[in-house]
């Protein structure tokens, strides 16, 4: 069986296909970048409406397989930007009713976890997800998955994008940031958890008040290793508490050095075995949403008419029931 996935909750247009084994054909993507600014939704929504056929395209070439193989598409159907989710929606029913093949709308963030489950092989981990709109510490209990601890105002992600503009680096600036981290000196700045849950936005004004006066080493450094070490401060309280012995790293800033680096010295302190996919799974990608969409269709047995693949910009993955689990 070849399930296609279509992702475009943000700036990437992304199609995956897998098997119902779990073998990964195609992750193809194009993500929107720009230069020292950020980005409307609409341009976004444009992009990926305009790069989603040829995307298509070169996953399908690279399976060596037509839309006559496919067996089921899945999108994701929340949370994101609503006009870039209406344009993964309208690309799979299009697609679905074009070749009848079978529709599912999923969600996009319990899709980051069972892709990085797949990929690392890990069994029920307790999961940092941290990307530019999301950053929540995740575990699954009793037929769903449950959020411990979460941001209370941005997603990590976007607030080190927010840094890296003002320092004057483009969009995304999480990379630069990364090789900054390692040579800064560390300099005060805002540490801000609040019970189980993170605030970045201080920080991030106390940061961006410092340029100028500060280097920007100096700044990347510092900003990184407080936010790091706030949700580290959290994940660990609920590790203690879960008793999970496996910890999961998804989502964009899953990719970032200094992050990997930290957790790992935490995981080994605390024995438990920590993993982090593969880059290309670390994003928004296709590839996890096909992924998801076998494990809701087939594994859980859920189906969906054309009607009930609405977009849901604001869906929380603790409100969706995990079926297949
Ligand atoms: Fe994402």
């Amino acid at each position: 069986m070849n399930i296609l996935g279509i992702e475009s909750t943000a700036h990437t247009l992304g199609v995956g296909i897998v098997t119902d084994k779990g073998k990964i054909f195609a992750n193809e993507r194009d993500t929107l970048k720009t230069e020292g600014r950020g980005f409307l939704p609409r341009e976004i929504a444009e992009h990926n409406f305009a790069v989603a056929p040829s995307i298509l395209d070169s996953a399908l070439e690279k399976s060596k397989l037509s839309m006559k193989d496919i067996d089921l598409i899945s999108f994701s159907q929340g949370p994101g930007f609503g006009q870039c989710l209406g344009c993964g929606a309208v690309f799979g029913r299009s697609l679905s009713l074009k070749y009848g093949i079978p529709l599912i709308g999923i969600n996009h963030c319990v899709a980051h976890i069972e892709i990085g489950k797949l990929v690392t092989g890990l069994k029920d981990p307790l999961t940092i997800f941290t990307s530019g709109a999301n950053t929540q510490i995740i575990a699954h209990k009793n037929g769903r998955y449950r959020v411990f601890g979460e941001t209370l105002d941005m997603g990590l992600g976007n607030a080190i994008d927010h840094l890296g503009r003002y320092l004057g680096y483009g969009f995304p600036s999480g990379q630069i940031m990364d090789s900054m981290y390692s040579q800064g000196n560390y300099i005060d700045l805002p540490y801000t958890v609040k019970g189980m849950d993170l605030a970045f936005s201080g920080i991030l004004t106390a940061a961006r008040n410092k340029i100028g006066k500060e280097s920007k080493e100096d700044i990347s450094h510092s900003f990184l290793h407080n936010v790091y070490s706030m949700l580290l401060e959290v994940t660990e309280r609920a590790l203690a508490y879960t008793q999970k012995k496996e910890l999961l790293v998804v989502g964009g800033v899953a990719a970032s050095k200094p992050l990997r680096e930290m957790t790992g010295i935490m995981a080994k302190d605390r024995g438990i075995k920590v993993a982090y996919p593969e880059m290309q799974y670390c994003g928004d990608n296709g590839a996890m949403i096909a992924w998801q969409g076998y494990l809701q269709y087939v594994k859980g047995k859920e189906r969906m008419k054309i009607e009930d693949t609405v977009v849901k910009p604001y869906q929380r993955l603790d409100s969706v029931e995990i079926s297949y689990i």
